[in-house]
């Protein structure tokens, strides 16, 4: 179990109204992997102490994916890469940076990123490198790319961002309060910067706890754990936080987005957000239906079904929030 578990306190108060940070963000594809290996509510009934009913309507879930022999957090990340490389019509060599996001990497060494570099045949002069920040790990690699391809000489231009979780192999499936929750998957986006792609983000993280937890070096419990209530009175309080500070820093309202993504961890959150923000109906996209909790893939497979479904025009703006473990949390306003 882990050995330290405070309470979460509050978030940061939303941003005085300001500039747009420099540069937009272009995404000019997207990509998703699941494993073949559906368990629906009456799959994981058969396992524990649960039921369809309670799952679903204290969550919104009804199904997820888990990795089968052979199928891993790298698998995953690679086709999603791939996918979204060839939507976008780029070659490895246009591929200036290789970002993978994820707390359930195959190994601590080499990083995701680095066995994605290797399978794609991306550039010597391409780095690669993982990023741990949870649920929020998408945005926090989103961010981190969209500052490097600003500040550093890259040998190329586009830059390859995943979200790549394995949990399956994490989940303790004697614990019906979590073994329920997760699912396997990748999203990937292929961005550059772009002036005509407004862009604004906010990042933060407060590590006063560990509200979950998959065993690391220091712990030979390899289970994740979470603490359900307070990580989602944390949550029903970080995201119209994060939504109201982003909307004021790019000078708009709710109703100038075409569709708010956040973290799919349970539909109860995400309809609290809604209501309490004043969202249209069907504003805020859920999937956690069909996917459960699957971390830092969360958020680029939901951008990828939206983009496939043609939900997103161009010129449409989306509006993204991750929280998650860390605490962590973040936020990014993307134009199309
Ligand atoms: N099936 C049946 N009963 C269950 C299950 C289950 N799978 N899990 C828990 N219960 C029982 C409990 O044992 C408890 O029983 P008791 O009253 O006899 O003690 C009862 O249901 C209520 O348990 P609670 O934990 O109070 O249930 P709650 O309504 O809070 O829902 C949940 C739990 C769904 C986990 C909710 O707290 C939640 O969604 N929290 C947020 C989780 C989240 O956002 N995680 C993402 C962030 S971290 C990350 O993603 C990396």
């Amino acid at each position: 179990m882990p050995e330290q578990r405070t309470a979460p306190q509050a978030g940061p108060g939303p941003a005085a109204p300001g500039p747009a940070r420099a540069g937009g963000l272009e995404i000019a594809a997207t990509g998703r992997a699941v494993p073949g290996r559906v368990i629906t509510n009456d799959d994981m009934a058969r396992v524990v102490d649960t039921s369809d009913e309670w799952i679903a309507s204290r969550t919104g879930i009804r199904q997820r994916y888990f990795c089968a022999e052979g199928q891993s957090a790298f698998t995953l990340a690679r086709d999603a890469a791939a996918q979204a490389l060839a939507r976008a019509g780029l070659s490895p060599a246009d591929i200036g940076l290789c970002l993978c996001a994820s707390f359930t990497a195959d190994n601590a060494t080499p990083s995701l990123a680095c066995q994605v570099h290797g399978a794609l045949g991306l550039g010597e002069e391409c780095p690669a490198f993982d990023v741990n920040a949870a649920c929020t790990g998408f945005l926090t690699a989103l961010g981190t790319a969209r500052c490097m391809l600003a500040a550093s000489a890259l040998a190329a231009p586009w830059a390859l961002v995943i979200g790549a979780e394995c949990i399956s192999r994490v989940l303790d499936m004697a614990d019906r309060s979590t073994c329920v929750l997760f699912g396997d998957g990748a999203g990937a986006a292929v961005v550059r910067l772009s002036a005509a792609h407004p862009y604004w983000s906010c990042l933060g993280a407060r590590g006063d706890g560990a509200l979950l937890h998959a065993g690391g070096t220091a712990s030979a419990d390899r289970f994740l754990h979470m603490q359900g209530q307070a990580v989602f009175r944390f949550a029903a309080d970080i995201i119209p936080r994060t939504v109201a500070r982003l909307l004021a820093e790019a000078g708009l309202t709710l109703a100038d987005i075409d569709c708010v993504v956040c973290h799919q961890a349970n539909g109860r959150i995400i309809d609290h957000a809604a209501k309490k923000l004043g969202a249209r109906p069907g504003q805020f996209y859920k999937n956690m239906d069909r996917y459960a909790n699957t971390s830092a893939a969360s958020i680029p497979i939901a951008l990828d079904e939206l983009a496939r479904g043609g939900r997103l025009a161009p010129g449409a703006r989306v509006l993204c929030v991750g929280f998650g473990a860390g605490l962590t949390w973040g936020g990014a306003l993307l134009t199309l």
